[in-house]
C-alpha cells in the first residue's frame, strides 16, 4: 500500500480517537444574552481564575480572538479542573454564534 495512504488512514485514527469523550456542542436554537445566561456562567466557572473575566470587555477579548470558543467549546479543556454541563455549554455556543454581544 502507498505510504501516503497508510499516514491518512493513520491520521483518521488519530484524530477521531481524539475527539472521543468530547460533546458535539451545537446551539439548540435558542437567543441567549450576556446578562441573563452568560454571566452567571463565567462567574461561577471562569472568574476565581480569570479575574479579567468579571467584565465583559474581558471576556470579549478572548472571544474575539478565538481562544475563548476554542478552549471552552471545541477542546473543551477550560474551565480548568472542572466542566461545564452540557446545558451551560449549549447556552455558551449560541451566544458566541449570535456575535457574543453585551445583551
Ligand atoms: C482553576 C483555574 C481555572 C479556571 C476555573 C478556568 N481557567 Fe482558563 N486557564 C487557566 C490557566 C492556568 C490557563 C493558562 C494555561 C493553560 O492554557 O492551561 C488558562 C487558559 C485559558 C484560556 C487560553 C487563553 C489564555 O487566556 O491563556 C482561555 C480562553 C480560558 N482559559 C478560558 C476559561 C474560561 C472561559 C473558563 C470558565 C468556563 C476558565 N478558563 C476557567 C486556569 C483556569
Amino acid at each position: 500500500m502507498n505510504k501516503n495512504i497508510v499516514f491518512a488512514v493513520v491520521m483518521i485514527g488519530v484524530s477521531s480517537l481524539a475527539s472521543c469523550g468530547k460533546n458535539k456542542v451545537a446551539c439548540d436554537g435558542s437567543t441567549r444574552t450576556y446578562t441573563a445566561d452568560i454571566k452567571s456562567i463565567i462567574d461561577a466557572s471562569c472568574v476565581s481564575c480569570h479575574a479579567n473575566y468579571s467584565t465583559y470587555s474581558g471576556v470579549k477579548a478572548s472571544v474575539s480572538n478565538g481562544t475563548f470558543e476554542s478552549e471552552v467549546i471545541s477542546k473543551q479543556t477550560m474551565p480548568q479542573g472542572s466542566k461545564l454541563s452540557d446545558a451551560d455549554l449549549t447556552k455558551i455556543k449560541c451566544w458566541l454564534e449570535q456575535g457574543a454581544p453585551e445583551n
